[in-house]
């Protein structure tokens, strides 16, 4: 950490909807090797936004969720993995993490907290908070130049700058 350029920039989601929609305007900036790691409590809206990522990126008629397998993968390729279920990665051989999280695909990850060290470092840190009343607050922090260029171009479509 902090050895790349760093951007953050947090918005309010009131709705479900508003989620999905952040998430699509989000895919439709990303590139291929890509890593999103989403990161909230259970509930939060982590899958919600993943959906709208998928569509972003051109993946229609979305059907998984990921919570009783560790990966899904799209066309793209696109990998949508969810750690909840991750105890020891070191044991899960079968699964090719460097394919997934560093390879050509885009990744979003869930619970991504659950196993920072399979990141790449260079990634796309997706914080969603429920507050008090409901709302989602989700901040987003870019680790890398190609990144921060994403986050500032997708606060831009919101209408918004995006600070350091
Ligand atoms: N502003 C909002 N953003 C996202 N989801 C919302 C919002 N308001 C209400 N919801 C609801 O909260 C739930 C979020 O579920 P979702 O599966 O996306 O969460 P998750 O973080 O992936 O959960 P899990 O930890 O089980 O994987 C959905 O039922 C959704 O409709
Ligand atoms: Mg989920």
């Amino acid at each position: 950490m902090g050895q790349f350029p760093m951007r953050s920039w947090s918005v309010r989601c009131p709705a479900a909807q508003d989620t999905e929609a952040l998430g699509r305007a989000l895919g439709r900036l990303l590139f291929p090797g890509a890593a999103v790691a989403l990161v909230g409590e259970l509930g939060a809206g982590k899958t919600t936004f993943a959906r709208g990522v998928l569509e972003g990126l051109g993946v229609h008629g979305y059907l998984h969720s990921p919570s009783f397998s560790l990966v899904h993968e799209y066309p793209g390729p696109v990998y949508h993995l969810d750690f909840y279920r991750l105890e020891q990665p070191q044991t899960e051989t079968a699964l090719d993490w460097e394919e997934y999280l560093g390879g050509e695909g885009v990744a979003l990850v869930e619970w991504a907290d659950r196993c920072a060290e399979l990141l790449p470092p260079r990634r796309l840190e997706v914080r969603l908070e429920v507050l008090p009343d409901g709302v989602r607050r989700i901040r987003l922090t870019a680790h890398g130049t190609a990144l921060a260029a994403v986050v500032a171009a997708l606060a831009a479509t919101q209408g918004e700058p995006a600070g350091l």
